[in-house]
């Protein structure tokens, strides 16, 4: 292949930004044109493509979002705007398009697979929900960002002596709960895949009061059905402990990307260049221990996300 793409697309991730200078960079080093999409598939659909060079990815390693922009592109869903996108890539003669983005956005990518497009997908999304990777592109950053911010609402929380629900993202996929839930110490983690038991939450709070406890700590994916304050409402009635709830949302999507998620980025950003060099096939890139591995992109779709369930036990254990 000699002239490829790269867009971004869906919720940013940190290590996005990481992930295009690989590509511009690897396909510059192979003597491949690349061409970056502005908007995601919105973009790509009115032809926002710019020639990219080794100074257009430059001093973008450190930083959050992604130089690209990125959009949840509706037209691209209807059989108009998906064909306008297939004329553009056809125009500007691209034969092979790196996708980085989550699960919509790789199955957009899949999408234009099935119409003979070479699609490459990267996993970039905080939610680490695709099942056949073990990490995404960011999702790192983010549990390190609830870190800092669970770090901040103990201090005032055991002040105050008060309970906090912590509220975090990661649409259908606990993992960012689970993961800052561990390394947090709370004392709870709520995350969608599992009932929620109120009861044992409450009486875990009771004990911990009745030790000299002086705050308690709970994570609350946001995919669970109950609300955060409803939550918070029945746990103050339930354990006399006043329970404050805090949202925090948008702020785990930016930020500078950790050294791993950089790492992770750097590492399959080259990767998916590698394999539109190699063959013409789709794939979409993982990590499976410390190997970057790499499936047919209809597959990797099709294998599905599972929890380690186990971590909430820890959880349990270790803040007792
Ligand atoms: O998929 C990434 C994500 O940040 C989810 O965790 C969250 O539910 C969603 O995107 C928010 O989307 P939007 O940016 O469209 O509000």
């Amino acid at each position: 292949m000699k002239r490829i793409g790269v867009l971004t697309s869906g919720g940013d991730s940190p290590g996005m930004n990481a992930a295009i200078r690989a590509v511009v960079r690897s396909a510059i080093y192979y003597d491949m044109e690349i061409y970056g999409i502005n908007r995601g598939y919105e973009g790509l659909i009115h032809g926002e493509i710019n020639e990219m060079s080794v100074s257009s990815v430059s001093d973008i390693l450190q930083r959050g979002g992604t130089i690209l922009r990125t959009a949840r592109s509706k037209a691209f869903m209807t059989e108009e705007g998906f064909n306008r996108a297939l004329d553009m890539l056809e125009n500007f003669e691209i034969e092979g398009l790196v996708v980085i983005g989550g699960d919509g956005s790789l199955k957009g990518g899949l999408e234009l697979t099935k119409a003979g497009v070479t699609v490459i997908g990267l996993p970039g999304t905080i939610d680490n929900d695709l099942g056949y990777t073990d990490f995404t592109i960011g999702f790192d950053t983010a549990v390190n960002t609830v870190l800092s911010a669970i770090g901040n609402i103990r201090d005032t929380s055991s002040s105050h002596e008060r309970s906090t629900i912590v509220e975090v993202m990661g649409r259908n996929c606990g993992d960012i709960a689970l993961y800052a839930g561990v390394t947090g110490g709370a004392e709870a983690i709520l995350i969608p895949e599992i009932p929620i038991d109120i009861n044992a939450i409450c009486r875990k709070i009771i004990q911990g009061i009745n030790r000299g406890k002086l705050h308690s700590i709970i994570i609350r994916a946001e995919g669970i059905s109950i609300n955060s304050q409803d939550l918070a409402d029945t746990i103050t009635k339930r354990t006399g402990m006043e329970t404050k709830v805090v949202v925090l949302g948008y702020t785990q999507r930016g930020g500078s990307p950790t050294a791993r998620d950089r790492m992770l980025a750097s590492r399959m950003g080259h990767k998916a260049v590698e394999l539109l060099r190699e063959d013409s096939r789709s794939r979409a890139v993982g990590i499976e221990g410390t190997e970057i591995v790499h499936y047919d992109l209809e597959e990797a779709l099709q294998m599905k996300k599972v929890n380690d369930e186990s971590f909430i036990q820890l959880a349990n254990i270790l803040s007792i």
